[in-house]
């Protein structure tokens, strides 16, 4: 059984999401992470064996299912202890912590105990991941692999697993990842559709009535999506009608923006990608190296550009038309971007 999901790019309001500002994702087709579950009888019942060459790990972990009479420490907190509702305060010890969690968060939504799976307690699982999706680049690579994870497992146990469901589970994967995501990505990916989305309420798909050229390139410096936030959030208490009044003003470009790609006005999105990319400026998450890209797009014939996910690092994002679209994709990368490809929303 194998099972993809897209990688994704927030187009506006990155960081005011998670002050409950609406902000737009797409997915990033181009790029997949794909994952394969299967039984094994190299381990045990109750076992997981995982293979993901892209985080360098190939070995058995415990799962933590209803049922498994396994003792065993928990991968997934130092203290041990239930994960069931609260984020915890600390991320996994590797992601391999959070493929097993992936695992055995859609085992338990479909009730599955280690004799339910593989009708003999002697076989466990193994877990192949691939994944095209650069780690920690602002693509969404920790949710895309979640939710391919959760749809090997549903493909597995014959069960079906409707797109919001989807984007429930990696939401509580993505909280051991991240701390205190949004769920933008995790909603993005799991629809694969363009999508309006409000923190806590369910997405809504966004039709989009002209295409949209945009050229991706990635910075080649992997930043932390959690310090980023931690950063902002820092800094909001320390001021905190200053970076209320930068989130509404994000909200309101975000909001814009949906009008715009509604009505197919794709060049009013230029200036919006620079006014949102100003403001994510003074909330302290852009950095010079990402400023030069963004100038070299410009300066290559981009109507627009902005950093795209949490900044510090990682992805920039320039809007192009199929004119423009090679020299903006050279200039990116002659401005010392890690790797530069070009998509189209909405075609
Ligand atoms: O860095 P990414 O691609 O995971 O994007 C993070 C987006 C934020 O708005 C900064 C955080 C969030 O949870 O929405």
């Amino acid at each position: 059984m194998s099972a993809s999901a897209p990688g994704k790019a927030i187009l506006f309001g990155e960081h005011a999401v998670v002050y409950g500002r609406p902000a737009i994702a797409v997915p990033v087709h181009a790029l997949q992470a794909r994952a394969e579950l299967t039984t094994s009888e190299v381990v045990e019942g109750g076992m997981l064996w995982i293979e993901a060459p892209e985080v360098g790990f190939s070995g058995a972990v415990d799962l933590q299912l209803a049922g498994s009479s396994s003792e065993r420490a928990d991968l997934r907190q130092p203290g041990g202890g239930s994960a069931d509702e609260d984020a915890p305060k600390e991320p996994p010890a590797d992601p391999v912590a959070g493929l097993a969690l992936a695992v055995e968060r859609a085992l338990e939504h479909f009730g599955a105990t280690p004799e339910a799976i593989a009708g003999d307690r002697s076989v466990g699982l193994r877990l192949e991941i691939r994944s095209e999706i650069p780690v920690a680049a602002g693509l969404g690579s920790s949710a895309a692999v979640t939710v391919a994870v959760l749809r090997a497992a549903a493909e597995y146990l014959g069960e079906s697993l409707p797109a919001g469901t989807a984007a429930e589970l990696a939401l509580k994967v993505e909280q051991h990842y991240h701390g205190t995501p949004s769920g933008i990505d995790s909603a993005v990916i799991a629809h694969g559709k363009p999508i309006y989305f409000v923190k806590g309420e369910q997405p809504t798909p966004l039709s989009v009535a002209a295409p949209i050229t945009l050229v991706l390139a990635d910075s080649g410096r992997a930043a932390s999506t959690r310090q980023m936030v931690d950063g902002v959030r820092q800094r909001w208490e320390a001021d905190r009608p200053g970076y209320e009044g930068l989130f509404d003003r994000i909200g309101a470009i975000a909001a814009e923006a949906r009008r715009a790609i509604q009505s197919g006005q794709i060049a009013e999105l230029g200036p919006l990608m620079s006014e949102n990319q100003q403001l994510l400026e003074q909330l302290g998450v852009s950095t010079p190296q990402l400023e030069v890209l963004i100038a070299a797009a410009q300066a290559a014939g981009a109507p627009g550009a902005k950093l795209s996910g949490a900044g510090g690092g990682g992805l920039v994002m320039a809007l192009a038309t199929a004119e423009t679209a090679e020299a903006i994709h050279d200039g990116l990368l002659a401005a010392g971007a890690a790797r530069a490809f070009t998509t189209q929303i909405g075609s």
